[in-house]
Parts: structure tokens; C-alpha cells; sequence
């Protein structure tokens, strides 16, 4: 039977298999349709670990947390990069990154953390700052009136606002300068494209996880056409163009040129890359942090406290007349309850995934047990399953705004399952060597972006009963998730 069916046999010391009923797909369709109850189901029937058989490849997911450093601890047996090296060629159309395979000698994990932590923090952050507020107040104005309610779509919203500043952040402005008469003119050209860079970017977005899943971008023909625009965007030639860009735009630009053999096409796309990975979980993530903010009168309060006294004491005045409010990074530090409203949001909307691929056959060591795993399987985390586990979160479903809060109002960071202490209990930036490397980055924006939202405008949902969207699956494995629908929010500029 498992002849016919493509499958293969479970051996001695291996963990309880699912071959599923298709051939070559195996449990493909199941796992896709809602991999949260799949996984809990075979959870069920087989225990703390057990291997499916997805699209051909063999992955052993590992549902015990207490399990979850195995998959760390074993390092030296498992690759990370493979996978994402090739996830990332396939997706964003550039050669293979894997210096291994010659054509560039960057080591871009390390570009990353050098460029996105540490002392550049500071310079995005500020950047950030600067940005949320003239995209928020200058650049989409026109529609701004004192005293007026503007009605939106809050995701639609958050994509924009987010976007526009993130991109401009990342990749610059335009040249101009400040007393350039025409200056209104070019700004607003400006925003055109990068609107339409938005539009580039929702377009490929929506068949990114059909990338994943190895089907090629010529099936997909107006998404193909939107990652090449997006790509010319971002050609060498053009950035060289724009003023104001990060230390990460300018040290990839730098080590595309000197260390890789890429055409400037395949340069471009490393760029797209690193633009889908800056905003593809940031957006929604916004989103969920709004909106259950919006939600939740208390979180509401809570969280307007909390940004009113971190701008009094910085002794920023709120004005619109022209005049920026500013926080620093050790100011945005120290916003908890900020923290713990962003950390439940993406507890509740994160369904990220980590895969190891077994470089030879091991042996892997659990708390109590241990198993065979065969060269080139896959070993897997599912931290959805932790983050909605009732054990470790009562009532997972709530949110519950000062979930990560102390009794002393600080970061709470001891959670418990079956009596003991869990080392991984909040895991939406995945975990170990491949760790996110814009994760502090993400939150600050974030926290930012709400700070001035709060500071600036009054802002409600249109009907206060709204139900909570629900999860769009499509992209489970690969992030934080988007809405499935939109949810309409009203907002006007504060009196002040
Ligand atoms: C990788 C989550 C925002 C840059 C990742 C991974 C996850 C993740 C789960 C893969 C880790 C793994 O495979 O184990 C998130 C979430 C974000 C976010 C939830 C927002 C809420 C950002 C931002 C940036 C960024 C703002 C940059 C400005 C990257 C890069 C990688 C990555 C460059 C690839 C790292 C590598 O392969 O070396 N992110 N991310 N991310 N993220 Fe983020």
C-alpha cells in the first residue's frame, strides 16, 4: 500500500508516522486547510512527536515546548540555511544566496544583525519617528480637517502608514531640498510612487506562500510583473538616487557590489527581500495591536497613560504646528504596557514556523526519549500550539491586554506548563541562529506608531461591536497572519 501510495515506512526508533492519503501531497491539504487543529489532532493520536508527510518532504514536528532546545541544542545536525536560502532565491528571483555555491562571499545574516541592531537601532528608530509623523500628518493631509472624521479601513490604513514610512526608513527619499518651491509637488510625486511600490508589494505578497510551496512565479503573471517593478524600483542605479538611506541599504548595496557576481537585476531583488521581510509581518501585526486596542477600552486607557507620561517626562508638547514630538529609544524602552499589548497581539495572530533540515542521519535527543531521523528530513516547531495552549494561557482566545505584565506593572516572564517554568512560551520571531534579526526593530515601530497615533488623533471603531476577523490561513507557517476581512475605524486630529 505505501508503494502505491508513495509513502514510506515507519522504521525502529523513528517517530510515529503520517503518510497521509495522497500520493506525493501526503497530509499537504489537511495541514493547509487549518494546521493548528491538524496538528493538535495528530497530537492527540500520537503524542509529543510525530512526522508528516507534506509535499513530498518528511518533517517531525516537535509539540512538547519543553522540547523546543532540542532542536537548538542539536545544532551541529541541522541546517538552517538551506531552506531559507533557497526559500528566498525561489520567492525573490535572485541567484542562490548560499556562499557555498559561489556567487557572493556575504554572509547576510550577519549584514543583518550588524544593520538592524545594536547602535543602527537608534539611527532607524529616529528615522521612524521622523517618518510615521510626516506620513501621518504631511502626506496624507489633504484629506486631514480639524473638527472632520475621515473613515477607513483599519487595515487598509495601518498598510499604508506603515508602508509609506517603513519604505521611506529603509530606502530613503527622493532628492530635494527643504526650500525647493516645489517641494509640495515632489512630495507628493513621491507618495504616488510609493503607493504604487504598495500595490507592487500587495500583489506578490498574495501568492508569497505559493512561492514557498515551490510553485513557479510564471504561473502567476501579474504577480510576477509586480516583483519585477518592484525589483527596477530598487536597481543600484535608482538608489543611488535617494537621500537619507539606512546603514542596511547602504552596506548591502556596498557588498552586492564588491562580494557577489549578481547582475543588477539580481542585486534589485535581494533589496525586494529584504523590503517583503521589513514589512510582510509588520503590517499586520499593527494591525492586531490596533485593533485590540480599539476593542478594549480598558487597554485603551491603560496604554494613553502610559504614552502621555513617557511624553511629559521627555518634556514633549503635542502640536500641529509643525513641530515633531521626538522619543528615543531608552523612552520607547520603557513602555510596558505597550509591550504586553503588542506581545498578546502577536500571540493571538502569529503562526510562524522554524524548520531544521537534518544534515545526515542523527540521532535526536529529547527530555525523556530520543529518535531516528533520516538525512535531508525536517525537523519542526509549530509555536501556534504553545501560544494558544490553555495550560500556559487561560482562556487563549481572550486578549488580555496585561498578559505580559507583572504584579509590579513590569514584563511578567515566567509562564508554567505542568508545574514547571517554560524557557519558550512567546515564540512570533522564531528562535535560535535564524532568530529575526528586525525583531527590536519591528516593536519599536510599532510602539511608535500607536505613541503617536494616541497623541495626535481621536480615533474609534465605526461600530463598536464589530466581531474580530477571523485568521487568514493562507499564509500559516510564514508569519504573523492578516485579517480575512477589514474592519472599518474613524479618526480626526485632536483639538490642541
Ligand atoms: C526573519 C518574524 C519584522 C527582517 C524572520 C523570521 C521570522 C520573522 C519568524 C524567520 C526566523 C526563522 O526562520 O527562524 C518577524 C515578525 C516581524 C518581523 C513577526 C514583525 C512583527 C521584521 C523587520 C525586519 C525584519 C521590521 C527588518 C527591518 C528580517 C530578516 C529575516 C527575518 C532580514 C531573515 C533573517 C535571516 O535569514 O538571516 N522574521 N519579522 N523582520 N526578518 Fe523578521
Amino acid at each position: 500500500v505505501w508503494f502505491l501510495l508513495g509513502g514510506r515506512r515507519r522504521q525502529r526508533g523513528e517517530p510515529p508516522l503520517e503518510n497521509g492519503f495522497l500520493p506525493y501531497l501526503g497530509c499537504a491539504l489537511q495541514f493547509g486547510a487549518n494546521p493548528l487543529e491538524f496538528l493538535r489532532e495528530k497530537q492527540k493520536k500520537h503524542g509529543h512527536i510525530f512526522t508528516c508527510r507534506v509535499a513530498g518532504k518528511y518533517i517531525h514536528f516537535l509539540t512538547d515546548p519543553f522540547s523546543y532546545h532540542a532542536l537548538i541544542r542539536q545544532g551541529k545536525h541541522l541546517d538552517w540555511k538551506k531552506f531559507h536560502f533557497a526559500t528566498s532565491a525561489k520567492a525573490f528571483g535572485h541567484g542562490s544566496i548560499d556562499p557555498a555555491e559561489g556567487n557572493t562571499t556575504e554572509n547576510f545574516h550577519q549584514t543583518f544583525i550588524r544593520t538592524l541592531q545594536g547602535n543602527a537601532l537608534n539611527a532607524l528608530i529616529e528615522a521612524m519617528m521622523e517618518n510615521l509623523q510626516y506620513v501621518m500628518l504631511q502626506s496624507r493631509t489633504s484629506k486631514l480637517q480639524p473638527n472632520t472624521w475621515v473613515t477607513e479601513g483599519l487595515y487598509t490604513f495601518c498598510c499604508q502608514v506603515m508602508f509609506e514610512s517603513g519604505f521611506l526608513t529603509l530606502f530613503g527619499k527622493e532628492f530635494s531640498s527643504n526650500n525647493d518651491k516645489n517641494l509640495p509637488a515632489k512630495q507628493e510625486t513621491e507618495r504616488a510612487h510609493i503607493l504604487n511600490a504598495l500595490e507592487n508589494f500587495k500583489e506578490f505578497d498574495r501568492i508569497f506562500p505559493a512561492l514557498v510551496a515551490g510553485l513557479p512565479i510564471h504561473l502567476f503573471k501579474s504577480a510576477h510583473s509586480a516583483r519585477e517593478k518592484l525589483g527596477e524600483a530598487l536597481l543600484h542605479k535608482n538608489l543611488r538616487k535617494r537621500d537619507n538611506l539606512s546603514e542596511l541599504v547602504t552596506l548591502r548595496m556596498f557588498l552586492n557590489d564588491t562580494l557577489s557576481t549578481f547582475d543588477d537585476m539580481e542585486k534589485a531583488k535581494t533589496h525586494v527581500a529584504v523590503l517583503w521581510a521589513s514589512q510582510a509581518n509588520t503590517i499586520p501585526a499593527t494591525f492586531w495591536s490596533l485593533f485590540y486596542l480599539l476593542k478594549s477600552p480598558e487597554a485603551m486607557r491603560a496604554a494613553t497613560k502610559e504614552v502621555q507620561n513617557i511624553l511629559e517626562g521627555a518634556g514633549e508638547k503635542i502640536s500641529l504646528d509643525g513641530k515633531r514630538i521626538a522619543l528615543n529609544r531608552k523612552q520607547l524602552d520603557n513602555m510596558p504596557v505597550l509591550d504586553s499589548i503588542i506581545k498578546e497581539a502577536m500571540r493571538l495572530s502569529s503562526a510562524s514556523m522554524t524548520l531544521r533540515v537534518a544534515k545526515e542521519d542523527f540521532i535526536l535527543h529529547l527530555e525523556n526519549d530520543f529518535y531516528n531521523i533520516r538525512r535531508d528530513d525536517i525537523v519542526a516547531l509549530y509555536p501556534q500550539l504553545l501560544h494558544f495552549d490553555p495550560e500556559i494561557y487561560t482562556d487563549p482566545l481572550a486578549f488580555k491586554y496585561d498578559r505580559f505584565l507583572n504584579e509590579n506593572g513590569e514584563e511578567k516572564t515566567d509562564f508554567y506548563r505542568k508545574g514547571h517554568k517554560l524557557k519558550y512560551y512567546y515564540m512570533p520571531f522564531g528562535t535560535g541562529i535564524a532568530k529575526c534579526p528586525g525583531r527590536l526593530f519591528a516593536v519599536h515601530e510599532i510602539k511608535q506608531f500607536l505613541a503617536l497615533i494616541f497623541s495626535y488623533f481621536e480615533i474609534e471603531l465605526v461600530d463598536n461591536n464589530v466581531e474580530c476577523p477571523s485568521l487568514d490561513q493562507s499564509r500559516a507557517g510564514l508569519g504573523i497572519l492578516q485579517p480575512a476581512n477589514d474592519v472599518d475605524f474613524r479618526y480626526r486630529l485632536k483639538c490642541l
